[in-house]
């Protein structure tokens, strides 16, 4: 019967999972998903014949709890930084349970007596990986945490003979963790490994700058998915070794979608110290007295004779919470028989999905959200392309080989549409930290102000246009 509910909670994850995989499934997978964590942890209880009612209610109780305040209380342009976290929970279980199982198996304090498992080869090599990888993935996120929330410096940590520092502190970790398996019974051996291998983590992660920091808790999630892993053959539980490789697996898959749509390689990213936040380069020679400013007024005249609009939203859409003003818009252009798409980057925004979950929060229809590849053809028969927030990914600095922190990623074209509106506050750079030609090319209007604000004004002025 155990193996039947973890079995139910594996099919359960993986259906969920593939749900995930399309804006339309996402809500039904995400719940398919946590009813198979819930199967998993109630056939846990039972087979441990953990049967205390009040404790389980008062455990659930508690979690959902915290869960629920963060998941309602977090901003959208925080969520990597709350992902991030959870992976390094995940870190930490794992360290503190292979190490509570290791106090079982060798009979210390009050463990001792509901021993199971037998310290043979396979535990104790489980053991040693799951304390290994999970500190570095719990003092990794913590530190990538705090860069992303601006507790610790943004800018990538650099210092002479770095990496032979990594090399040596990942030696002393391997050496310990051989040293776990050959004599279990000196427990300080354990904790020296989850000590240092936490020192490990955080020298791994602080090299890395802010721009590259999302891609590194991807990386992290795979790792929390590996000690997971680890952990499910300490414990010998089929459905936490199902589930870790599932992380260990997505977290991987991830990380290499976000690479590729920013043209790195992850060598790059672990080791290039490229990921660096730029010092704002100064625009004058490209901006000086070719940007033209203009008003919702004369947008929405552009907008009443246009057939195709493209809407490009990034990063900007997201803090100024734009997106109801961009479905009213939307709405009325196509009352009068205007197509509207959205061309979405890969990495627009701060995390990856980041511009759906936004769109999809206001029901805009998922056929008119168009990948890069889909939409760049198209760009050449659109009347306006409005550029919401969005900077680095209509750059086309990129298009250079080399050169810049872009140079390489692929972008969205809007400049081959007839017009571009650039709705931003000011010329500040995006991300990257780069001028951007495209808001003193030809055919570009720049609207400045706040996202939202001037997307309600431009509402008002197409209405009353
Ligand atoms: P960015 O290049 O970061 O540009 C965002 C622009 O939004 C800024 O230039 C800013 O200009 C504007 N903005 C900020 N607040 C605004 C507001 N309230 N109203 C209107 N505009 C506002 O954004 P992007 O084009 O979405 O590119 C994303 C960047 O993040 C890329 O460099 C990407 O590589 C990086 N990145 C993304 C990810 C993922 S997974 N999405 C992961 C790692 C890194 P003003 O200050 O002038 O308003």
């Amino acid at each position: 019967m155990v193996e039947l509910g973890y079995l139910l909670a594996a099919i359960l994850f993986i259906v969920g999972l593939k749900g995930l995989t399309h804006p339309r499934s996402a809500v039904r997978g995400n719940l398919i998903g946590s009813m198979g964590m819930l199967v998993a942890v109630v056939t846990v209880l039972l087979a441990q014949e953990i049967l205390n009612p009040g404790l389980i209610v008062a455990g659930v109780a508690l979690g959902s709890a915290i869960g629920a305040v963060l998941a309602l209380t977090i901003k959208m342009t925080a969520m990597p930084q709350l992902v991030g976290l959870y992976n390094g929970f995940g870190g930490i279980a794992s360290v503190l349970v292979a190490g509570a199982v290791l106090y079982q198996v060798l009979g210390i304090g009050a463990a001792a007596a509901v021993g199971t498992t037998t310290a043979d080869l396979q535990m104790l090599v489980a053991t040693s990986a799951s304390g290994l990888i999970g500190a570095v993935t719990f003092f990794g996120s913590l530190v990538a945490f705090g860069k992303l929330q601006g507790i610790v410096t943004e800018k990538p940590v650099r210092y002479r003979g770095e990496q032979i520092v990594k090399v040596l502190v990942t030696l002393v970790s391997l050496a310990l963790a051989v040293m776990v398996v050959r004599t279990p019974d000196q427990i300080e051996y354990y904790w020296a490994l989850a000590g240092v291998a936490s020192l490990l983590g955080i020298l791994l992660v602080i090299p890395i700058g802010g721009a590259d920091m999302p891609i590194v808790v991807a990386l992290l999630n795979s790792y929390s998915g590996l000690a997971a892993a680890a952990t499910g053959f300490v414990l010998t539980n089929t459905v936490l070794i199902i589930a870790g490789s599932l992380v260990g697996a997505s977290g991987i898959i991830l990380t290499n979608i976000m690479c590729k749509a920013m043209n790195r390689s992850l060598a790059n990213v672990l080791f290039g110290g490229v990921g660096a936040v730029q010092e704002s380069a100064g625009g004058d020679d490209i901006y000086e007295g070719r940007v033209k400013s203009t008003s919702a007024e004369e947008v929405a005249m552009i907008l009443k004779s246009a057939r195709s609009v493209v809407i490009v939203p990034g990063y900007g859409m997201a803090v100024a919470r734009a997106q109801t003003p961009v479905r009213i818009l939307t709405e009325a252009l196509e009352a009068d028989d205007v197509t509207v798409n959205f061309g979405i980057h890969p990495v627009a925004g701060r995390m990856p999905g980041h511009m759906n979950v936004l769109l999809a929060e206001e029901n805009i229809s998922y056929d008119k959200l168009r990948e890069m590849d889909q939409i760049n053809p198209e760009f050449a028969n659109t009347d306006v392309a409005i550029v919401l927030g969005a900077n680095d990914v209509v750059n086309p600095v990129a298009r250079e080989s080399s050169g810049s922190p872009i140079s390489g990623m692929p972008i969205l074209d809007v400049d081959k549409a007839r017009t571009v509106v650039v709705i931003k506050r000011s010329l500040s750079p995006g991300f990257a930290g780069i001028p951007n030609p495209l808001f003193a090319a030809d055919n570009t209007l720049m609207l400045f102000g706040d996202g939202k604000k001037v997307m309600d004004d431009l509402v008002s002025a197409y209405r009353d246009a």
